[in-house]
């Protein structure tokens, strides 16, 4: 096979599990990706920390700007914007294909950086930007492309989720089970992120970017937390056969006339009637409905957060970037941007 040098940013919760199965796995994902993935370098920012998985100390180094050099594919599991997003952008320019699975990144610089791989016919995969383990950017990028997407409702950060869940069936207090989902390798860096919904509210606005083929800017997401939910509320939801999820919805809305169509995508904790789907979902674990003129319903179901379920779908990404490498760079091309109006709207629907 021909020889692909995979770069590797990261070796945290996701990227040690990444770099793990890369080399334990390396013949068989040669075959399936149809190149030898080689991975020639991680870059971290202390070389003797420890590692949630055993990888051998001389790939790790602290220069991730001369490891990026002659890489054919990069893949970016440091979270945050900056150098994140410096790197990949160095990572493009110097032709290669970018696996990501950064949505703070993504949700405030996608455009930027599309248009770079754009412009050099680089590609860039983000399959764990949203949901985790759970294939839901394909889905709507691609498998839906010929299709009307409506509506998307659904439970998309695994904190939150596994903090409510264990609220709700165990008693548990929000800071302890916060504290547990941080050691899971669940929250990110910063758990603000998980806990006052901005997670949540980038996995939205990269999800119905896709699914109505427009661009959403963040500030355009309506995000409310869950730091306001305590015990007694849980207690109230559960006195009506009700139980608190952290909701994002993203919908497409046509005018009264019929004439004109806009868009609302916002992110907060619903009252959900206890024999509704999404009232099964326990941990961490995601749900994504998605409902689309032609299709009808779908369900998209599993992990949303953790280190090896995330990994899952990195790899599954750098097998997709190592064939389009062996294809001779065809593109998997992004969806044409059409730019519909975005209505600011909060709580259309607070019960489900
Ligand atoms: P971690 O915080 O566990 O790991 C981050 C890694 O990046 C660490 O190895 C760290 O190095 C390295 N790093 C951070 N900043 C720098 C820097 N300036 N220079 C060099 N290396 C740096 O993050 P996760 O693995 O949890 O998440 C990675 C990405 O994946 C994030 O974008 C996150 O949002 C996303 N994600 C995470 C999921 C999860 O369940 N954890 C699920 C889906 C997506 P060092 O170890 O030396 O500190
Ligand atoms: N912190 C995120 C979550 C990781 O809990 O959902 C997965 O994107």
């Amino acid at each position: 096979y021909r020889r692909l040098r995979v770069a590797l940013l990261g070796a945290g919760a996701v990227g040690s599990q990444v770099a793990g199965l890369l080399l334990k796995h390396r013949a068989e994902l040669a075959d399936r990706a149809g190149a030898d993935l080689e991975l020639v370098g991680i870059a971290v920012r202390d070389t003797s920390a420890a590692r949630d998985v055993e990888l051998p100390d001389e790939l790790f180094t602290t220069d991730a700007e001369s490891l990026l050099l002659g890489a054919d594919i990069v893949i970016e599991l440091m979270g945050g914007i900056e150098p994140a997003r410096g790197y990949i952008l160095q990572a493009i320019n110097s032709g290669a294909d970018i696996v990501t699975a950064n949505k703070a990144l993504l949700a405030t610089h996608g455009s930027e950086i599309f248009d770079a791989a754009d412009q050099v016919g680089a590609s860039v995969y983000y399959e764990a930007a949203a949901a985790g383990a759970i294939p839901i950017i394909r889905p709507l990028r691609d498998s839906l492309a010929g299709d009307r997407v409506n509506r998307i409702m659904g439970i998309v950060n695994g904190t939150t989720n596994y903090i409510l869940d264990r609220m709700d069936t165990e008693g548990a207090d929000f800071g302890d089970v916060l504290k547990q989902a941080q050691d899971l390798g669940y929250a990110e860096a910063d758990p603000t992120a998980d806990i006052e919904a901005y997670d949540a509210a980038q996995k939205a606005a990269i999800l119905a970017s896709l699914a109505f083929h427009t661009t959403v800017p963040l500030d355009a997401v309506y995000r409310e937390g869950i730091t306001s939910i305590d015990a007694a509320m849980i207690e109230s939801a559960r006195k009506a056969d009700m139980v608190i999820k952290l909701l994002a919805v993203c919908e497409r809305l046509t005018a009264n006339d019929g004439e004109g169509e806009s868009i609302s995508v916002r992110v907060y904790p619903a009252l959900i009637h206890r024999s509704h789907p999404l009232a099964s979902v326990h941990g961490a674990n995601n749900a994504v409905f998605v409902e689309a003129e032609a299709a009808g319903p779908l369900m998209f179901y599993g992990a949303g957060a953790g280190g090896v379920q995330t990994a899952s779908a990195v790899l599954g990404d750098v097998v997709s970037a190592a064939r389009r490498h062996v294809a001779g760079g065809v593109g998997v091309g992004e969806s044409t941007r059409a730019n519909l109006p975005i209505v600011p709207i909060g709580h259309v629907t607070t019960r489900y």
